[in-house]
């Protein structure tokens, strides 16, 4: 079931009529979910990630905006017509109900017709169940389970009505690392295996670049990109998206374009062909650095991290946005990062170079293959 959402906006009036704190919270998304998708919904705390989803399942009622499931407009139905299971961070379990009895809820609520049968129930249960491999605690009560087994029972809960769409509030928030990470391919598997078409908000862009098909990168209410996360992280539209993605982050250095060529300090670090001159934010990917004795950027070395297969390259510059800078660099091309300075030549696909104002990409003409890099 593909979802729509048409020019749709939430705003929150204010409160104290002294001071105007309206916020829009949702501004204008016009995109498409497609069929059977996983769609990551990503930015920093507070960006409206929330009221998107709870505008997509009914719980909140949009300012403007339409939107659709398939070709029906779900709009003004509410929360319970409109076929979505939804998932909190806080597991919203019922405490006094058993595993079976919590799974089976929504469909006790079914009325009529629509309500199936005692060993229906109980089928439909348990396969919801197996599907989140937690079959064998059916008689439990919450309180007697772990976080992730309880995370397993309301996923168990959302999917046991087979729903239209599934809606994923920052699932994982609760559970400790492991246990985050194998909830996450649990998640994906129960999604491949169901085809269900499923929103997932998270804050971590690590978690939605893992799980998502498409990625909507949004800030303030705004959405900034949609893409699949490679391309999100390979191609950011504006240096918000480039600084929101990556461990460790992007590196910010001012700097300027000035006849094709690439300045930062006095130095000229690269050529960007096709690029206007003007001041721009530059950003260089940690992997973006190749150490190289007459390489064309220099910066002032702090020390060198081994991490196994590569090694670190803590430095530092003037033009920089940051304290420090990261260059991961292969372990087996170490040689050159002793002393006080280190030189590096850069690969320009690692390079993004961002209008000093606007904060928009500006593009440059070079290779932008991997087997085009600087090697
Ligand atoms: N019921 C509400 N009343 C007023 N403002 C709200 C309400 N719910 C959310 N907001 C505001 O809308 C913005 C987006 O909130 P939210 O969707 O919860 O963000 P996220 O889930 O990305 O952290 C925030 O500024 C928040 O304070
Ligand atoms: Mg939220």
């Amino acid at each position: 079931m593909k979802v729509v959402l048409q020019h749709l906006t939430k705003k929150f009036p204010s409160r104290n009529r002294k001071v105007n704190d309206e916020v829009i919270a949702v501004n204008d998304f016009d995109f498409e979910i497609p069929d059977g998708k996983l769609i990551g919904l990503l930015g920093p705390s507070g960006c409206g990630k929330s009221t998107c989803l709870n505008l997509i399942s009914g719980l909140l009622t949009p300012t403007s905006g339409r939107i659709l499931f398939g070709d029906d407009d779900v709009t003004d139905l509410p929360p319970e017509n409109r076929g979505v299971g939804l998932v909190f961070q806080n597991y919203a379990l019922y405490p006094h109900l058993t595993v079976r009895q919590n799974i089976q809820f929504p469909l006790q609520n079914l009325k009529g017709a629509d309500r199936p049968s005692r060993e229906e129930m109980d089928r439909r249960a348990l396969e919801a169940a197996k599907l989140v491999q937690i079959e064998g605690l059916m008689d439990r009560k919450p309180g007697e389970m772990s976080g992730g087994q309880q995370q397993r029972v309301a996923i168990a809960r959302a999917v046991v009505k087979m729903p239209r769409v599934l809606l994923l509030d920052e699932p994982l928030s609760n559970l400790d690392a492991r246990l985050r990470l194998q909830t996450r391919e649990e998640i994906r598997r129960i999604q491949r295996e169901t085809g269900i078409t499923t929103v997932f908000v998270t804050h971590d862009q690590e978690e939605a670049m893992s799980i998502s098909d498409m990625i909507v990168v949004m800030k303030d209410g705004v959405v900034h990109q949609i893409d699949q996360p490679q391309n999100v992280y390979d191609d950011p539209v504006d240096l918000f998206v480039a600084k929101f993605l990556g461990t460790p982050p992007i590196n910010v250095f001012e700097g300027a374009v000035r006849g094709g060529r690439l300045y930062i300090g006095d130095e000229d670090v690269l050529d960007v062909p096709g690029a206007d001159d003007r001041a721009v934010w530059v950003g260089i990917r940690p992997e973006g650095f190749v150490l190289k004795p007459d390489g064309r950027f220099t910066c002032g070395l702090d020390r060198v991290e081994v991490m196994g297969r590569d090694i670190s390259v803590v430095c530092h510059h003037p033009a920089a946005t940051a304290d420090q800078i990261r260059a991961i660099i292969s372990a087996e091309n170490r040689a050159g990062a002793t002393g006080q300075a280190v030189r590096f030549d850069l690969k320009p696909r690692k390079v993004h170079l961002f209008d000093r104002e606007s904060e928009a990409r500006v593009p440059f003409d070079g290779p932008r293959a991997p087997m085009d890099e600087v090697k």
